[in-house]
């Protein structure tokens, strides 16, 4: 209890102490605050605002405890990890070479420092989580260019895709959450050291650029009032990461409903799924459960940081003390998930049959192919013939003969059996789709050649970063 000697004093009650303590989450920000507290007590030397002795002792004594502040956390009666280095400090040089360590700074502009250090790491932490799901998916659709699988709309089938396909789709929405990611890294990366309470100091030659610079941040927060109260860069972490599981929770859905017994597409790896205790022969999905159940608390949690911060008056309160528990909640659940799922996609087999059973066994799923063929090639409108072929899908028993007739009648085409089974072909199908972006294998293949080429380039530029 360093700061109760003066306006305010005396004992406070453990169980009020712990209440508004940030102590036991300060383990995250321990090292860094050190840090951070070094590179301002050698800037205060450079300037002379303190004397090379005592910045030596203090110096000293902060590099011992660098090492030593995880292996023996405190857990004391201290407001944070904050009030700890400092007591740490007097208490091992006396006040008079020990009280400086304060001088300039405050635990404001000190824990939005720390902060903002500990993040960067994180977020390469998920960027490199992040792009190892994508290999691993890109790596699939390799696998896969030429695996026919249904594709949904509405949860019915709706037309004919391939696995790989499918994979790019989610690997491409995980790029933007890269891109959305790695874009916060810029609004991260400055630093507030210096901001001190919230108007800065007024130690000659104090040089916020230059503690920056110490700490390897590449600029700094301007506005010293901004500089410690903005944790919208929190915010945008919290939401980039929200993001990020929606995305993962929906593929996560699909593995689960591809899963099932009617369905079977998928054949989970064995670490992933649990059996019950009662019912010998059950295969529960329970890794992908828990994502999707996880996915839903980092809602939570990417709500309650939003309340938490709207309307919260300027500058510093100690509100925002409750929001960096948050923000490493919601990074670990992440970092962990991404591993979690890597693993099981690069572990997963699809069942190549089921998939073309499912595929071939609804020729139905090659009537939209057909209604565009017919209205290019025999002028017919479109809404006419989607109507007709409407009409056919409804029969129980559907062969191309009848598919045929039917057409015959009703608009007066005389298409050939031999022409409806070249169209209503799954492989044909594929092969016939001709935009950008489309599931034929040959586009597939130059989609992920771009992707693999993009992968590498962020893979050699990360690898840079850390
Ligand atoms: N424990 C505080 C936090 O995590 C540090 C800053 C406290 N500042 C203050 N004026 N009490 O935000």
């Amino acid at each position: 209890m360093l700061y109760r000697k003066g306006a305010v004093e005396g004992e406070v009650a453990g169980f009020i102490y712990n209440f508004t303590s940030s102590l036991k989450y300060d383990r995250k920000i321990a090292k860094a605050t050190v840090k951070v507290v070094m590179a301002h007590i050698e800037h205060l030397c450079e300037i002379n605002a303190i004397s090379t002795n005592v910045c030596h002792k203090i110096l000293g004594t902060l590099k011992e405890l660098y090492d030593e502040i995880l292996k023996n956390y405190p857990n004391g009666k201290f407001e944070d990890i904050h009030e700890y280095i400092e007591y740490y400090i007097v208490n091992k040089l006396g006040e008079d070479v020990g009280g400086y360590v304060n001088l300039g700074k405050s635990r404001n502009d000190q824990v939005a420092t720390a902060i903002r250090i500990v993040l960067k790491d994180e977020i390469i932490n998920i960027l490199k989580g992040v792009i190892k799901l994508q290999r691993i998916l890109l790596n699939k659709a390799k696998e896969h260019v030429e695996t026919l699988a249904p594709g949904y709309t509405h949860q019915q089938k709706a037309q004919i895709t391939t696995l790989a396909h499918h994979f790019l789709a989610f690997y491409d929405a995980l790029d933007r959450d890269y891109e959305r990611i790695h874009g916060s890294l810029k609004r991260i990366d400055a630093s507030p050291l210096g901001s001190v309470a919230m108007v800065g100091n007024t130690i000659p030659g104090y040089d916020r650029v230059r503690v920056a610079r110490k700490l390897g941040f590449s600029e700094i927060v301007e506005n010293t009032e901004d500089a410690i109260a903005s944790r919208d860069f929190i915010l945008e972490t919290i939401f980039n990461i929200a993001i990020l599981m929606n995305n993962i929770s929906r593929i996560v859905e699909d593995l689960i409903l591809w899963s099932m017994n009617e369905l079977s597409y998928v054949k989970l790896p064995e670490h992933h799924v649990a059996t019950s205790s009662i019912m010998p022969h059950k295969r529960n999905p329970v890794t992908l459960e828990i994502i999707r159940a996880r996915a839903a608390k980092v809602l939570g949690y990417a709500t309650s940081a939003y309340a938490l911060l709207k309307s919260l008056p300027y500058s510093y309160n100690l509100d925002l003390q409750e929001l960096t528990p948050i923000l490493w909640e919601i990074i670990d659940e992440c970092k962990e998930i991404l591993t979690i799922l890597s693993d099981l996609l690069s572990k997963i087999r699809f069942d190549e049959k089921k998939l073309l059973k499912s595929v071939s066994e609804n020729i139905t799923l090659c009537f939209s192919d057909l209604a565009e063929y017919i209205t290019l090639k025999y002028g017919v409108p479109f809404r006419k013939v989607h109507r007709v072929l409407g009409e056919i899908s409804k029969r129980k028993h559907i062969t191309l003969h009848n598919i045929s007739e039917h057409l015959r009648k009703k608009l007066s085409i005389n298409i050939k059996d031999r022409e409806l089974e070249e169209i209503l072909n799954p492989i044909n199908s594929l092969k016939r789709k001709s935009v950008t972006g489309s599931p034929n294998p040959k586009e597939v293949k130059v989609l992920i050649n771009k992707r693999l080429r993009s992968l590498l380039d962020k893979e050699s530029k990360l690898r840079s970063k850390s």
